[in-house]
């Protein structure tokens, strides 16, 4: 389902998990720096198209440092989050967060894979991953993973980084992905290999009709996407029939 440009890339689960626990402490303050602030409205945008509500059980996969999961609790008190991460570094930075916030039982984050999902069928209302996907080689199965654990009607959302459609768009976008990117994660996360990976896994990402595809094939029904920012960012919506 990957085409050869995603191949070059996309690195595997080992180096991925390697790569994220070192960038994980500065992994925050890159993401705001990098979207000029706007990720935790993304972040925002893509939970409210969760629709949290009481009681209800979310996953987020590729949780990372846990902002995602700490969203969907402050959009839906009184629901519960699990997040999944192979990154030991990214979730010991979540459960911190989840502890200042005295989140207590309404989140819990583990170890876990995509691809290899070790949770019940039809168990979630919710699925949610953001910035994720685009990290993953196997993503039609982990798109089957996602419609499995869902409740029959319950959401999938997804939110990546995406290549914008205009041309014009797509030239500055390039030129930031190609020269500040990188430079800023030597500069300021010590990291330059890191963020040059980043750029290249967003430039080489798949086309967002083609994964509305995966969705459909997946099983998901009433899929559709949301371009934000000119297409910079693109959420994906889909139902579990
Ligand atoms: C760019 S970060 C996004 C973190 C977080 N969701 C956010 O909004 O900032 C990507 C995360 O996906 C995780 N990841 C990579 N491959 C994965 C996989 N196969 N299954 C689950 N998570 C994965 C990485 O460890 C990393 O924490």
């Amino acid at each position: 389902m990957t085409g050869p440009a995603q191949r070059d890339s996309l690195l595997s689960a080992n180096d991925n998990r390697r790569m994220f626990d070192r960038i994980a402490r500065r992994y925050d303050l890159m993401n705001h720096l990098l979207s000029l602030g706007l990720d935790r409205r993304w972040r925002k945008k893509a939970v409210a198209m969760l629709a949290p509500r009481e009681g209800g059980r979310y996953l987020d996969i590729g949780c990372g440092t846990g902002d995602v999961a700490m969203e969907v609790l402050r959009q839906g008190p009184g629901s519960h989050v699990i997040g999944i991460d192979p990154a030991a570094e990214m979730l010991a930075i979540a459960e911190r967060k989840a502890e200042r916030a005295e989140a207590g039982e309404g989140v819990t984050f583990q170890a876990g894979d995509a691809t290899e999902l070790a949770l019940a069928d039809g168990t979630f209302d919710g699925v949610i991953s953001a910035f994720c996907v685009r990290n993953i080689t196997h993503r039609a199965r982990a798109f089957e993973q996602m419609r499995r654990v869902l409740v029959p009607g319950g959401m999938a959302v997804i939110l990546e980084l995406t290549v914008p459609g205009s041309r014009f768009v797509r030239f500055g976008h390039g030129l930031f992905l190609r020269c500040f990117v990188p430079l800023a994660g030597r500069l300021i996360a010590g990291g330059g290999t890191a963020y040059r990976y980043l750029a290249d896994s967003i430039s080489d990402f798949t086309e967002p009709a083609e994964i509305g595809r995966m969705m459909d094939d997946a099983g998901f029904i009433e899929t559709r996407q949301i371009a934000l920012q000119g297409g910079v960012v693109t959420i994906f919506v889909g139902r579990s029939p």
